[in-house]
Formats: structure tokens, sequence, C-alpha cells
């Protein structure tokens, strides 16, 4: 049953539980949430009601939140399920919140006239535009995760006109997804890994690397779709221009590049000087 009478109590409640973990006001979150409460975190990991009500005001510095495409459905007589896409920007533990974008579930149940948050749940966002194809032959376009990197490294050795070099490690691509707060994409069709893309961007300009598509899945738009969700999310983050590095001799990256209106520089060149360490 929807429930619209409720919609705009709980999502009322709902932003005033985030407000209240900006706020790090733990007075508030333990009045938000059920004795019984429990949370299912991204990462897999069930926390309890005393976790989230006394840990998490110190571990997280949230800058801002937003709850989008909310969905919200009487479950029982006073239980309501709060469905919606949460945005979260900030910092956990000491690292950026990442990525910020995920599928948020809420559990709000009446005691005594009392509504109180009983089950959390987070999962992955693969995309308001990108949501799963009906098809499972259709690749689908979603953020890359740490899980993802050796079948994307395998999809660059296999990939000509894609040059790997010693920044092209598992920890060093794990550290770059996390520094560029997971704004690079994958494209997936059957439970495969048939195109990738790097992103990110120094705050000024973009920067896309190594794009490639698995040979089975050429010529149906998928790099075009890959590029293309690495341009709404530099917008997104204020950055209206990229760069990136083409060699010399590719001349179907060429093609591929010039067909989405990229233009080549000629009057510069590209140096760059390996760091030793004493
Ligand atoms: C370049 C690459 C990523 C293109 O991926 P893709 O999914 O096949 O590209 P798209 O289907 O989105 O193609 C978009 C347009 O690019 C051009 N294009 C792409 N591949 C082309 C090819 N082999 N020959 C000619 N034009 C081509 C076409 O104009 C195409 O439009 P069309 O479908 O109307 O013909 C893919 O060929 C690849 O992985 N190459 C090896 C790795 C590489 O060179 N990466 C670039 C590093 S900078």
């Amino acid at each position: 049953m929807n429930a619209p009478h409720f919609r705009q109590e709980i999502l009322a409640l709902e932003s005033s539980l985030w407000q209240a973990v900006t706020n790090r006001d733990s007075e508030t979150l333990a009045n938000l949430f059920a004795d019984d409460y429990v949370e299912i975190t991204l990462n897999g990991s069930r926390v309890t009601r005393n976790a989230t009500v006394t840990e998490s005001p110190l571990a997280d510095e949230i800058e801002s939140w937003a709850i989008t495409d909310e969905e919200c459905v009487q479950i029982a007589p006073d239980v309501v399920l709060l469905s919606y896409h949460l945005t979260l920007h900030g910092q956990s533990r000491g690292l950026p919140i990442a990525p910020p974008d995920r599928w948020a579930t809420s559990v709000w149940r009446k005691n005594r006239n009392t509504w109180q948050r009983v089950l959390f749940q987070q999962s992955r966002y693969a995309g308001q535009s990108h949501k799963l194809q009906p098809s499972d032959e259709t690749p689908a376009i979603r953020t890359m995760e740490f899980d993802d990197l050796n079948d994307v490294i395998k999809l660059w050795e296999q990939s000509e006109g894609v040059f790997l070099s010693d920044s092209d490690t598992l920890p060093a691509l794990q550290n770059y997804l996390r520094h560029n707060g997971f704004m690079s994409y994958v494209a997936v069709a059957d439970d495969r890994i048939v195109g990738a893309i790097l992103c990110g961007h120094d705050g000024r300009r973009g920067y896309l690397h190594h794009l490639a598509v698995a040979a089975s899945h050429r010529r149906q738009g998928i790099g075009g779709q890959l590029v293309e969700s690495c341009s709404g999310r530099l917008l997104a983050e204020g950055i209206n221009r990229f760069n990136l590095f083409l060699l010399n001799n590719n001349f179907i990256g060429r093609t591929f590049w010039e067909d989405l209106k990229c233009e080549a520089w000629d009057q510069c060149r590209i140096l760059s000087k390996t760091i030793e360490s004493d």
C-alpha cells in the first residue's frame, strides 16, 4: 500500500535524522532510533543502535546530504518503509565518503505515538539514468568499485591503444578511485566487465584515462556512454572540461574522440618525470 499521508511525516523524520548526524547531535539521534535498531552498511557490516548513536557522531563528518527519488510504502498499520537515493558528502573516519551516492532503505515504526527508525540498509547506486537494462545482454553502466579492478586491468591488458604503467597496479588504482571520489565507470553485460574508464579532476580540469571496450562489444555506443557518464559526474562537480591522453598511432581512438567533438592540441607536449625517493 502506498503511504502518501505518511510521506511528508516520514520524509521530515528521515531529514531530521540526517541533520542530526550532520550536527553530531547524539541526543536527537537517540530519540529517533528504536531500541532494537539495526543498520546494514554499504560494506556489508551489521551495526547495532549503540554503535550508531554513540560512534557515528564521532566518526562521521557530514558536510551535506540529499534525499531524492523517495518511495514511501506502508507495510503494516504502524510500520512504513522509505526507500530513496541518498547523496552524502563529507568524511568518515578521516576518509572521503565514497561513493557519495547510494540507495537507502529505512523502516520506521510507531511506538506509543512516536515514530522511530528500526532498520536502515544501504546498497550500491547504479545511477539514475543508467538503471539496469531489461535485457541481461544490454550492458549497464555503473560506478567502478574496488572489486572491479582486477577485471578492469585484464580488460585494459587486452585492449590495444591502452598504455599501462606502474601507476596501474591494484593499490595505485584503489588510491585513484578513493582520491577521486569514485567517479570512474564500468560497463557490465552478463556479469562481465565489458567496458571501463577512469575519471578524476584536480578541481579545475577533468581527466579521463584508459577508456576501453571489449572487442566483442564495440560499436554499440558503450564507449560513448562511458564518456557521457564521466561528463555528467564532472559537471556535477562544477568541472566543464576534460583532457585525455591519446597515443599518436591510435587511429580508432582518434576517430572515436573526434566523433565526440574533442579537439587535439598541437601546440603543446606532455612532459613527465619520475620522482626518485632517496
Ligand atoms: C575506442 C573505443 C573505446 C570505442 O568504443 P566503442 O564502444 O566501440 O565506441 P562507440 O560505439 O561509442 O563509438 C562511437 C563512435 O566512435 C567512432 N568509432 C568507434 N569505433 C570505431 C571504429 N572501429 N572505426 C571507426 N569509427 C569508430 C564512430 O563514429 C562511432 O559511431 P558509430 O557507432 O555511429 O559508428 C574502443 O574501440 C576500444 O576500446 N579501443 C581500444 C582501446 C582504446 O583505443 N581506447 C582509447 C584510449 S584513448
